[in-house]
């Protein structure tokens, strides 16, 4: 399934303006019931107009139609067969049970597969970080306790990192949205890529879907505008292929994408193990799960539905199930999502080339629309309906989908509210938490609380390792002594 209006960030290249028919436009609105769109028409230039006639021209109906019956009008939205829901299976870490020598095995198959070129880095970075409350591209967002280094830089530093050790240059691709585009790749410029080669880092922007009122009604953000907003990260898949990214990819003899969300300063961007275990499984997408911490942690659930490994969302899954216990007395639902993921480079262009798309989902949301001046105005309380796509969708339909079990505190710190849980601060913390682990790996103890908290507040950067076993081994950490406060290693 692919909405053509997927394409209306690209429509005035698309369209040719002097091939438009303005007059069967309007009429093919009007005798869909989306008249209103023309409400400023006679005020708008002709630069407005043709601007407005392209979006238009590229919206389809059909589509539109039948996502406000089954999403908004809900007759026909198919319903999740809950009562066979199955948790999904997991390898586990080799401290839970796993297997030490498969682990270890995976680790090497997947150095191998960095040194030889083939896996990209790739963070989906087109959101709106409304949550947050920060008003900027959300990897511009400062994180670290002492460099106050934004959620770019740690990824870039430890892309470069990773790159010294096994000798090759990582590309790392980006996926911004036409919100933030432009920020963000003069965020990079005014930074100097970070010490990257400016070469090796790829932006490309997702595609934006028309937002909708609570009947249906297409609605105008601007006078010469459709409120537009990002279809999703699932919108990924298509727009990796549509920009050029997968050839690009292929070119550089990259056939493994290591896929990341802005939000989260843990991550291994690279991490040679699972990256092993997706060769070593021959699986198209592999995923990494935590335990959940508690029933209502509000991460997806991994789960198997008629057969196939099936992402619900914590806000689908019924209360019931997510709180149900095995015989252990752990949560049977407990394979939570962090949004990490290997995919093969084949399986995107399979699944984002032609008409091909996920599924839509529906998000209630405030919406900037033009008031009867034509003054775009946002509401306090959500207004209509966004559509967007999720990356896990795609994992149905992978062959071999493999999930692993990763470690929450050398993985995931996500932040995503201004205060309390997956804040700046938890964030920091966790990071300060990291450090001191790693520290004590190499023979320097920091007196740390309870809960693994240092005693001093200090900062190390990821140039010295981009994952704990990098860090351990890397020679220049030999010799390392107790951070003074406020000290950056
Ligand atoms: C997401 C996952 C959830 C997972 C959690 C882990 C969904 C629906 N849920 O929740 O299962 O447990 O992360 O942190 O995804 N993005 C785009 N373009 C878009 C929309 C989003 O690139 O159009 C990017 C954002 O920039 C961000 C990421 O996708 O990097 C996550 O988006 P967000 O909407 O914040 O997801 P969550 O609801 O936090």
């Amino acid at each position: 399934m692919l909405l053509r209006a997927f394409l209306l960030e690209n429509s005035q290249e698309i369209l040719n303006p002097a091939r438009m028919d303005i007059d069967k436009i309007r009429s093919d609105y009007e005798s869909a019931g989306q008249g209103q769109v023309f409400r400023f028409w006679d005020r708008l230039d002709s630069d407005q107009k043709e601007q407005l006639a392209a979006q238009l021209a590229e919206v389809d109906f059909s589509e539109i139609d039948r996502l406000v019956a089954t999403l908004i009008k809900g007759d026909g939205e198919s319903k999740t067969d809950f009562d066979h829901l199955q948790p999904a299976p997991y390898v586990p870490l080799p401290q839970n049970g796993g297997d030490a020598s498969r682990w270890a095995e995976a680790r090497t198959v997947g150095e191998e597969a960095l040194r030889a070129g083939r896996v990209a880095a790739f963070t989906v970075a087109g959101g709106q970080g409304t949550r947050l409350g920060y008003d900027g591209p959300k990897g511009t967002f400062p994180v670290t306790p002492i460099r106050n280094a934004t959620l770019f830089q740690v990824f870039a530093e430890k892309i470069l990192c990773a790159g010294k050790l096994y000798d090759v240059a990582i590309p790392w691709f980006i996926m911004t949205s036409r919100i933030n585009h432009e920020a963000t790749v003069s965020f990079f410029e005014e930074n100097d890529f970070f010490g990257l080669n400016e070469d090796d880092v790829i932006f490309f922007s997702q595609g934006m879907m028309p937002a909708v009122d609570f009947e249906g009604k297409l609605v105008l953000g601007t006078p010469d505008s459709l409120a537009l907003s990002p279809d999703g990260h699932g919108g990924s898949l298509r727009a990796l292929v549509r920009s050029g990214a997968t050839a690009e990819m292929k070119k550089r003899g990259v056939d493994i994408i290591s896929y990341f969300q802005v939000d989260n300063p843990l991550v291994k961007v690279i991490d040679p193990t699972f990256v092993g275990f997706h060769v070593l499984e021959e699986s198209e997408m592999s995923s990494k799960m935590i335990p959940k911490a508690y029933p209502g942690e509000k991460v997806g659930h991994f789960t198997i539905l008629d057969e196939k490994l099936t992402v619900i969302e914590y806000s689908d899954l019924p209360s019931e199930l997510a709180e149900q216990q095995d015989a252990d007395g752990r949560l049977r639902f407990r394979a939570g999502s962090i949004a990490i993921h290997m995919i093969s480079r084949d399986f995107v262009e399979r699944m984002g080339g032609g008409e091909g798309g996920l599924p839509m989902h529906r998000a209630d949301k405030k919406i900037g629309v033009a008031d009867d001046e034509g003054v775009s105005r946002k509401p306090d309380a959500p207004n209509g309906v966004k559509f967007e796509m999720f990356v896990f969708d795609a994992l149905p339909e992978a062959k071999n989908p493999i999930v692993i079990e990763t470690d929450r505190d050398e993985d995931f710190s996500p932040v995503k509210n201004a205060e309390g849980l997956d804040s700046p601060e938890t964030c920091r913390r966790d990071l300060l938490r990291q450090y001191a682990r790693w520290l004590k790996d190499v023979g320097v103890d920091v007196p740390v609380d309870e809960n693994g908290v240092p005693d001093r507040v200090f900062e190390m950067t990821p140039l010295r390792g981009f994952d704990r076993e990098s860090f351990a081994e890397n020679p220049e950490n030999e010799g390392l002594s107790l951070p003074e406060p406020d000290q950056v290693l």
